[in-house]
């Protein structure tokens, strides 16, 4: 299937590691080119450069904190003056920290509200409204398996990123009749650095070995695994091309079957 990606331009947002770099380079196998960012520099260049080489396609890299909406704005205007035109903005950012609720304190809840929704809300700011004049765009929120089933110490992602969920599908149908797609992909427990931090807290906590946490995660899911970056990052590459062009508004799990109501 032509995915109908190449060159188009695409901003994927905390896109060094994990979920946002397999995006990201997704994104440009198919012949997009890609804007990214996050706050650690070298790590962010050394990314761009290797997706560079890897694909051939241009890419922008800039180091900057999502939950500051003028380091998000210039990012957006830099990206189009580069490259004439924003056509694709998947919103990510790191995850909030696991606590219980007595836990966290109040700065934690404003922390991670800028984090997850604001910075969704900055990049929606900043790229809908150069979508929207040009009829076509693709606007692809990265959240959680949360968003359907709340997971037990993580209470700060179970309800700040159903806030994402309620701002995506109300984006959708402000946007819907400029052809503009707005959707939000819902990873479970895939195989990134900051999984593997989460293993080791929850480990540290209950005075279990890191694979005892991991294998017990693998076991939630029908499928028996935890899920590979590559394998969420194919459905957003998807999302994000000329063959979904008839999708817009809907919440996917790519969680191996993790959460269990119907939709
Ligand atoms: N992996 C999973 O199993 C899983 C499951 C459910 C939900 N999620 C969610 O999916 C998102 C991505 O997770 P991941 O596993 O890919 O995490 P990751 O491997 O830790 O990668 C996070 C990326 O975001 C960047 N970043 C973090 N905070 C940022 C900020 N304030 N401004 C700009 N860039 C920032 C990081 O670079 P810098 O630190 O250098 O900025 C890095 O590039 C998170 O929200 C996570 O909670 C992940």
């Amino acid at each position: 299937m032509d995915l109908g990606l190449k060159d188009r331009v695409a901003i994927v947002a905390a896109s060094s590691t994990g979920l946002g770099r397999a995006v990201a380079m997704g994104l440009a196998r198919e012949g997009a080119k890609v804007a990214l960012c996050a706050r650690t520099e070298d790590v962010l260049n050394a990314t761009a450069e290797e997706i560079h080489r890897e694909t051939g396609v241009e890419t922008l890299a800039r180091a900057l904190d999502v939950t500051d909406h003028g380091q998000v704005a210039r990012f957006v205007a830099e990206t189009n003056q580069r490259f004439g035109r924003v056509d694709i903005c998947v919103a990510n950012a790191g995850g909030p920290p696991s606590k219980s609720f007595a836990e966290t304190t109040v700065e934690d809840w404003h922390a991670a509200a800028n984090l997850n929704l604001m910075s969704t809300v900055y990049l929606a700011k900043e790229t809908l409204p150069l979508m929207q004049v040009r009829r076509w765009g693709r606007f692809i929120a990265i959240t959680s398996m949360t968003v359907k089933q709340p997971v037990e110490g993580l209470i700060l992602s179970n309800s700040v990123r159903a806030g994402v969920s309620g701002l995506i599908k109300t984006l959708s149908n402000e946007y819907g009749p400029y052809n503009v797609l707005v959707n939000n992909v819902c990873p479970g427990f895939t195989a990134t650095a900051r999984l593997m931090d989460l293993s080791r807290t929850l480990a540290g906590k209950q005075g279990v070995a890191p694979a005892e946490i991991e294998e017990r995660w693998a076991k939630q899911a029908p499928l028996g695994r935890i899920g590979q970056p590559e394998e969420f990052a194919n459905v957003v590459v998807f999302l994000a091309s000329e063959r979904a062009s008839y999708v817009t508004g809907v919440s996917i799990s790519v969680d191996g079957g993790i959460v269990k109501g119907m939709y």
